[in-house]
């Protein structure tokens, strides 16, 4: 396999892992080759996106052990999720083992260190039991963790992107599912990205639903702004809440930088240095345009933010996170925080 060319596209591994929560536990852990499921044609995660998933990263160090990142966090992010939709989740303790258990049986499949490459781990939850009622499930469900070999989410590492304002859709409510990852919230943000990128973006930033005037976040990924040494990142009750912003509030202030998590109204990216989304998938990707627009097809640019990297392509303080979070997950630098899992 010719790992540098790696993106983010499905590629078959070695195994599935997964177990079944029937008669109010979870059942013995299986593995599987193939890397589809019998599932009923009235299942509700079918009709209703009755289901929610995550995604973390492993990795194969400089000192070749191999490292997940906080998959502990992913399994707590995962229980709200679940227990959003009312279906019950594995504790943290099964979620990592059988986490664990699908990178042990897919380690051909994670990239060498030198590819700067790793293994996604996407763990998922789907109902199992036939019922076309509106009602929570508790039985019949089906936790399975999928892996896959990934590279640059953009095509390459540090390579910027453009983005867009969308005034006339909304990736979540206001008392609704924006800060779980429930798999709904992937389908309301569908037809404005592919619009979105069929215009000439990468992807959309959305503003707070109903009000438009602060950030939120992309459809992928959290938000960040840098300006006078300071790290801002949006303080919003739709957003996700992302692991890896939660590590780059920590790795800025270690590296003796200023952390805002607070409102950030739209007006404030003419003020920003630097912007980028960050997240599992985009690691940090620079965002060196911003276009903001009252309706996403509309011809009219209302206004342009425009971030100038040179040559470089990424701004400094970005590509100083950068090398900082991904030189934690390669073992390249000293684990602080005991972020990292070791297999
Ligand atoms: N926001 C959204 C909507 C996402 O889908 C993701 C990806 O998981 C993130 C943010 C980043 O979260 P994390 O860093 O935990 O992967
Ligand atoms: C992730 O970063 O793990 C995500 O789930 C984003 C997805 C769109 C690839």
């Amino acid at each position: 396999m010719d790992w540098s060319k790696l993106t983010f596209k499905y590629s078959k591994t070695n195994t599935v892992v997964s177990t079944l929560y029937s008669n109010g536990e979870w059942g013995p852990i299986k593995s599987q080759k193939e890397d589809s499921f019998n599932l009923t044609v009235f299942s509700p995660s079918l009709h209703y996106g009755m289901s929610c998933f995550e995604g973390f990263k492993a990795f194969r160090g400089v000192d070749g052990k191999v490292r997940m990142f906080r998959p502990y966090e992913n399994a707590r992010r995962f229980q709200r999720s679940a227990a959003f939709l009312g279906i019950p989740a594995p504790d943290e303790e099964l979620f990592v083992k059988v986490c664990t258990q699908a990178v042990a049986e897919n380690l051909d499949f994670l990239p060498p260190y030198e590819s700067r490459a790793s293994l996604y781990v996407r763990p998922l939850l789907v109902t199992t039991i036939p019922s076309c009622n509106l009602v929570p499930q508790n039985d019949g469900i089906l936790f399975m963790v999928i892996t896959m070999p990934v590279g640059a989410y953009a095509g390459a590492n540090l390579h910027s992107i453009k983005s867009v304002i969308a005034r006339d859709y909304d990736r979540a409510a206001p008392k609704g599912s924006g800060t779980v990852k429930i798999s709904g919230n992937y389908a309301e943000a569908m037809f404005a990205g592919g619009e979105a990128v069929r215009l000439g973006y990468k992807d959309v930033l959305y503003l707070n639903p109903g009000e438009y005037k602060y950030i939120d976040e992309f459809s992928s990924a959290n938000f960040f702004g840098i300006k006078d040494n300071t790290y801002v990142t949006p303080l919003s009750n739709t957003v996700l809440p992302s692991i890896t912003n939660k590590s780059l509030q920590q790795i800025a202030q270690d590296l003796g930088m200023k952390m805002e998590k607070r409102k950030v109204p739209v007006e404030e990216l003419a003020e920003f240095e630097e912007v980028g989304q960050c997240g599992t998938a985009v690691v940090i990707t620079p965002v060196d345009t911003i276009d903001d627009k009252e309706a996403l097809a509309a011809a009219e640019i209302k206004r342009r933010y425009h971030y100038d990297y040179g040559q470089r392509g990424c701004g400094e303080k970005s590509e100083l996170l950068y090398k900082t979070i991904t030189g934690i997950q390669y073992g390249e630098l000293e684990d602080t925080h005991d972020w990292c899992l070791y297999l």
